[in-house]
């Protein structure tokens, strides 16, 4: 699956979403554009929607109506499979629940996306399990838990290898879901380091749902997804 170099990196069009097919919608939204390179914020209250609009960005959830075009693709023409596929050789996802996969150990969860897409194993440069450690030694994980199971890992350090499998093979788009919520300063510090190297290395598109406002000057653009999702407000 080959990217468009369209300026515009995500695109929404007249976004209906209801979790429940008679249910009030979570997610109203005319329109939403974010350019190549742009490093945004995403804030909101607690139940707004930003992890659903998330879920829909990355293929997880797809529209009721409207459009989503992400990196050139309408995700809405794609399948189950080919949305997964999309995620894995395109966006390096950072999971609210990390969604690691707990009978693999951490080395296999890091290398996993690169599993599923050849894409993404290419962008890798030298050895894939190398790069994979060199990650999570940047996110100061221990080499001790390198083997071992992800459930054994405190949920600190489980959320520093959710970290490192969205980084690992460059992904051109990085969706961030409270990526630093588990982390103490020095992690935090750490991570946003490597994650800001590794955008520009990779001249990547970063969306960042947080509730920390200690970040937000970090980005070029903040969005407050109360401003621009209709749904539950009364006309
Ligand atoms: N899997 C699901 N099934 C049904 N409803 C859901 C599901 N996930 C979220 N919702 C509902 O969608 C709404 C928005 O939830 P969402 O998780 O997107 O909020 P959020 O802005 O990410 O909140 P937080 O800051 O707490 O993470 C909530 O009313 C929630 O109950
Ligand atoms: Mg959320």
């Amino acid at each position: 699956m080959s990217i468009s170099t369209n300026a515009k990196v995500i695109g929404l069009e007249n976004v209906r979403f209801a979790w429940q097919a008679n249910s009030e919608p979570t997610l109203i939204i005319d329109e939403l554009a974010i350019e190549r390179g742009e490093h945004v914020f995403i804030k909101g209250p607690s139940g707004c929607g930003k992890s659903t609009l998330l879920s829909l960005l990355t293929g997880i959830n797809h529209t009721q109506s409207g459009n989503v075009t992400v990196l050139g693709h309408d995700l809405t023409g794609l399948n189950g499979r080919q949305r997964d596929l999309f995620r894995a050789e395109h966006i390096g996802y950072i999971f609210q629940q990390f969604n690691l996969l707990p009978y693999l150990n951490v080395l296999e969860n890091v290398t996993l996306p690169c599993q599923f897409s050849a894409k993404r194993r290419q962008r890798v440069d030298g050895d894939l399990n190398h790069q994979a450690r060199q990650l999570l030694k940047r996110l100061h994980l221990p080499e001790t838990c390198i083997d071992k199971p992800v459930v054994t890992l405190s949920i600190g350090q489980q959320q520093r290898v959710a970290a490192a499998r969205a980084l690992i093979g460059q992904p051109p788009l990085i969706i961030a879901d409270e990526p630093t919520s588990s982390l103490d300063y020095d992690n935090r510090s750490a991570f946003i380091e490597l994650l800001q190297e590794q955008v520009s290395q990779a001249d990547a598109t970063l969306l960042f749902v947080s509730h920390d406002p200690t970040l937000e000057p970090l980005f070029d653009r903040t969005i407050a997804l109360a401003d621009i999702n209709q749904a539950g407000r009364v006309s």
